[in-house]
């Protein structure tokens, strides 16, 4: 695979010859408190892998087995879920996880040469990590987040409005290890920390930063200017009826004319 390459993905399975791990006893008892918060257990099984990447870097061998003793599955049936979703590395990803969103509003906007920026500075293509460690990086699909395209997300924070120059200084003080803010959300952590997150252990930066926009508010900011608003469910009912009357009385009218 080249870094240019469009279409560039290999679906691998799990590495079953990596032996080492760093499940504990502790990884153990927080995989059980995770399969403890759910009515039916195996619910449980996607933060799970999310922990155990928070723990190993990526899915390993040992994190599947671990999952299905605990949830009573097969390791097959883990397997098969780790190795479905984007979201689930079967390599050792980076510390942080550049995803370009290259979706259809995203790739008009820029994202796709952001995209082949980032790939040729870095010299990696799609779910390719740098030599360092540092950086992962990947095509994502669209993040609901169109207003502010072309979008990166880095460990699933949000960096809106991105060019090529601004995405290549972006990994470049990622690299360089120094501390980013997301444009709509908190400091960015490692992406061992934001899986941690992802399998339920928050780390108190759920409210850091602004939720949302100008680009997001400006429908509210309008209609406030206008003194719009919406109506009450009782107006709705009404305007709906006086509507359904109206098509009644024109349709009746016209019956009347075609005679
Ligand atoms: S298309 Fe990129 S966020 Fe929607």
């Amino acid at each position: 695979m080249t870094p240019t390459d469009p279409n560039a993905h290999r679906p691998e399975p799990i590495d079953t010859t990596v032996t080492e791990t760093e499940i504990g006893e502790k990884t153990l008892e927080e995989l059980r408190q995770i399969a403890a918060r759910y009515p039916q257990s195996r619910s449980a099984l996607l933060p799970m892998l999310h922990l155990v990447q928070s723990v190993e870097g990526r899915v390993t061998p040992a994190g599947i087995e671990a999952c299905a003793e605990i949830l009573g599955l097969s390791t097959a049936d883990v397997s098969g879920v780790a190795t479905f979703y984007t979201m689930y590395k079967r390599r050792p990803n980076g510390e942080y996880n550049v995803g370009v969103c290259t979706t259809a509003l995203c790739a008009i906007m820029g994202g796709d040469d952001v995209y082949d920026r980032l790939s040729k500075h870095l010299g990696v293509g799609h779910d390719e990590t740098t030599a360092d460690g540092k950086i992962t990086l990947e095509r994502v699909e669209c993040n609901a987040a169109c207003d502010f395209a072309p979008v990166v997300m880095v460990n699933w924070e949000f960096m809106d409005n991105q060019t090529p120059d601004s995405a290549v200084e972006l990994v470049d003080k990622l690299r360089d290890g120094q501390e980013l803010t997301s444009t709509r959300g908190a400091r960015i952590c490692t992406w061992r920390q934001s899986e941690r997150v992802l399998a339920g252990y928050p780390d108190g930066r759920a409210d850091e930063g602004p939720t949302s926009g100008p680009q997001s508010q400006l429908g509210v900011r309008i209609a406030s200017e206008n003194g719009w608003r919406a109506p009450t469910p009782e107006e709705a009912a009404q305007a709906k009826a006086d509507a359904e009357r109206e098509k009644a009385e024109a349709e009746a009218n016209g019956e009347g004319e075609a005679k």
